[in-house]
């Protein structure tokens, strides 16, 4: 069978999203829609984090200038995966700090100077809200069986409750 012309994509959709998966459309926009909303929560806690590193002051600064580093990195190392997890579905991911701006539920700090104990205290109740949203993405996938990025998202929750676990016992014992 031939196709015709009237069938070929035209150059103005080569943009529109295709669906990869066996998962349905519906599926496809749900998740992803999930997925573009961490993913902008994740950069922004990445850029918090980094913030919160260049800004730390103190008698731990060291401590916690390092501390905050690897937690940057782990965050950081996050996003590529989810956004890729879009892709490979065969949804649109973010395209900009822009499109960031308008997806993330995370606050931004903007303040010019934060104490220490203030610092840490932020990215712990940041990284628990973290991992109930993931917690709720979670939901999503199990709903339509994506059962990859549901699993995926169990290993970013573990993370998430490792930072959160190791700020928390920072944060419990400074005045
Ligand atoms: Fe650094």
């Amino acid at each position: 069978m031939t196709t015709s012309v009237a069938e070929k994509p035209k150059s103005s959709e080569k943009t529109t999203r295709k669906t990869y998966s066996d998962l349905g459309d519906v599926a496809v926009s749900a998740i992803s829609t999930e997925l573009n909303q961490l993913l902008a929560d994740v950069f922004a806690l990445y850029l918090k984090t980094k913030n919160f590193h260049w800004h730390m002051t103190g008698r731990h600064f060291r401590d916690y200038h390092l501390l905050l580093d690897e937690h940057a990195e782990q965050v950081f190392a996050m996003t590529d995966d989810v956004a890729e997890r879009v892709r490979k579905l065969g949804g649109i991911t973010l395209h900009s700090i822009g499109d960031i701006s308008r997806h993330q539920r995370l606050k931004d700090n903007n303040q010019q100077f934060v104490d220490a104990k203030d610092m840490l205290g932020e990215l712990c109740a940041d990284n628990q809200e973290l991992t109930r949203l993931l917690r709720s993405a979670h939901e999503i996938c199990e709903q339509h069986s994506d059962v990859a990025t549901a699993s995926l998202i169990e290993v970013w929750i573990d993370q998430t409750e490792r930072r959160t676990w190791f700020l928390s016992e920072i944060v419990r014992e400074l005045p």
